[in-house]
């Protein structure tokens, strides 16, 4: 299983990459926003800066919502490094777009998907990776593992290539439930990442070593 980090914040991204564990970066307008980017300039200094911190898979979205300017900022954003894959919008030019994007090599995630039927139409346009927000879904009372079984169940049968990104991580139950479905990657803050280091009886069972080997040492 893939690791991207949902975040547009570089020291969480280096903190992340550090560990030794991170595959990507995932980003969207809200999160560049969080940390004060904005202007063309700064946005593709901001993706440069990403991209010189990890090895691969930085999803930069585009802002347009129409064919031509989604294609046209597309093709500016993937212009800035070959790690970046194109973050595209589930809406009609959006699929249209990513369908345009896989024919000419260029990389892409379709975003904000709540359906299996938004991931089938991901898939048949040929999108790199499909993002399936499970949080939000949650939020409204429907359960977000429950797609990323039937998003991965409909791609089996069809051998589709697109990967499954399951997004709008929470928790680390999520993270761990996505792992048990087969989720090809998951996005998740730098803190349900480290999370999944914890458990009591680890710290419990290293104080116990560590207190023994003193009195045996002392
Ligand atoms: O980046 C897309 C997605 O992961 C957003 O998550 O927590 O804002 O629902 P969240």
């Amino acid at each position: 299983m893939k690791f991207f980090i949902d975040t547009a914040n570089l020291n969480e991204i280096k903190e992340a990459y550090d560990l030794g564990v991170l595959d990507g970066v995932t980003t969207n307008p809200s999160l560049m926003a969080k940390e004060g980017i904005a202007g063309k300039e700064k946005v593709i200094a901001h993706y440069k800066a990403i991209c010189d911190i990890v090895d691969n898979n930085v999803s930069a979205e585009v802002i347009a919502t129409d064919f031509e300017g989604i294609i046209r900022e597309g093709k500016d954003l993937a212009r800035i490094d070959d790690k970046i894959v194109v973050k595209v919008p589930m809406i009609k030019d959006g699929i249209k777009a990513i369908k345009k994007f896989t024919s000419e090599g260029i990389r892409t995630n379709c975003t904000l998907v709540f359906s299996s039927g938004q991931a089938l139409l991901a898939a048949k346009a040929g999108a790199s990776y499909v993002s399936p927000f499970i949080g939000r879904l949650d939020d409204i009372s429907q359960d977000g593992l429950e797609l990323i079984g039937q998003i991965r169940h409909i791609y089996d049968n069809y051998g589709y290539g697109t990967e499954v990104l399951a997004a709008s991580i929470r928790h680390t139950m999520h993270l761990i439930k996505c792992a048990e479905i087969g989720a090809d990657v998951a996005t998740c803050p730098l803190k349900v990442i480290m999370d999944l280091l914890n458990h009591p009886l680890t710290d419990s069972g290293l104080a116990k070593f560590l207190a023994d080997h003193k009195k045996a040492n002392s």
